[in-house]
């Protein structure tokens, strides 16, 4: 979880007080594979007080992984790095605060998980299925050829609000995309908003 502290950290410090003027945030994390990400997500809400007006929509091609994180158990074993990174993103909690500690497994906050709707979803063949503020691809994209990418973009484009944010991987760019002149980046990380 955290995977790229300083990502999560422009996140919290950048893109949640443009979000907490909202009455409601719906943020799509598309190609969500197990669900670190929008665990962390959900818990970066949490602590800025914005998880009770959000909704995560978590979506995957794949049923088994998108079952995974649904259950929101993870192996403990990963816990101590994913405590390390919460803290360089700016957690501001004990890690542990937010689930049980079981042999081999960590089961998370309920709390986190009211707020998140997991479907299967194809990101090549299915169209857009909401308005989002937010939309978070990362190590995703990189697995697609040049037309597919572009095509995928254009969804996440068709599927933001104006002035919404696009969250990619640190090996992702739009600038040579067909809508780069829509976007704007923030700062260093890839996170890109919609101006126009
Ligand atoms: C490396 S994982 C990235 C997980 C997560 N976004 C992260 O950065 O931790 C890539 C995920 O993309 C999913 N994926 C691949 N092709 C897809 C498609 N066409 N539509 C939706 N998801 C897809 C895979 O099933 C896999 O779970």
């Amino acid at each position: 979880m955290f995977r790229d502290p300083l990502f999560y950290k422009a996140i919290l410090t950048e893109v949640l007080p443009v979000l907490a003027t909202y009455p409601l945030i719906r943020i799509w994390h598309a190609g969500c594979s197990t669900g670190e990400e929008v665990y962390s997500t959900a818990i970066l809400l949490k602590e800025a007080g914005l998880l009770h007006k959000s909704i995560l929509y978590a979506t995957d091609i794949n049923a088994e992984v998108v079952n995974k994180a649904a259950s929101g158990i993870f192996p403990i074993k990963y816990m101590r790095q994913h405590s390390l990174n919460y803290q360089k993103a700016g957690g501001r909690e004990e890690f542990s605060r937010y689930y049980i500690a079981g042999y081999d497994h960590a089961l998370f906050d309920k709390e986190l998980s009211e707020r998140m709707v997991f479907s299967t979803h194809n990101l090549v063949s299915e169209g857009s299925f909401n308005q989002f503020q937010l939309i978070f691809c990362r190590n995703v994209l990189i697995y697609f050829e040049r037309d597919l990418q572009s095509r995928v973009i254009s969804l996440f484009d068709e599927s933001l609000d104006q002035l919404g944010y696009l969250a990619l991987g640190s090996k992702k760019t739009l600038k040579l995309s067909q809508v780069a002149s829509k976007f704007r980046q923030l700062g260093k990380e890839s996170i890109w908003r919609k101006v126009q």
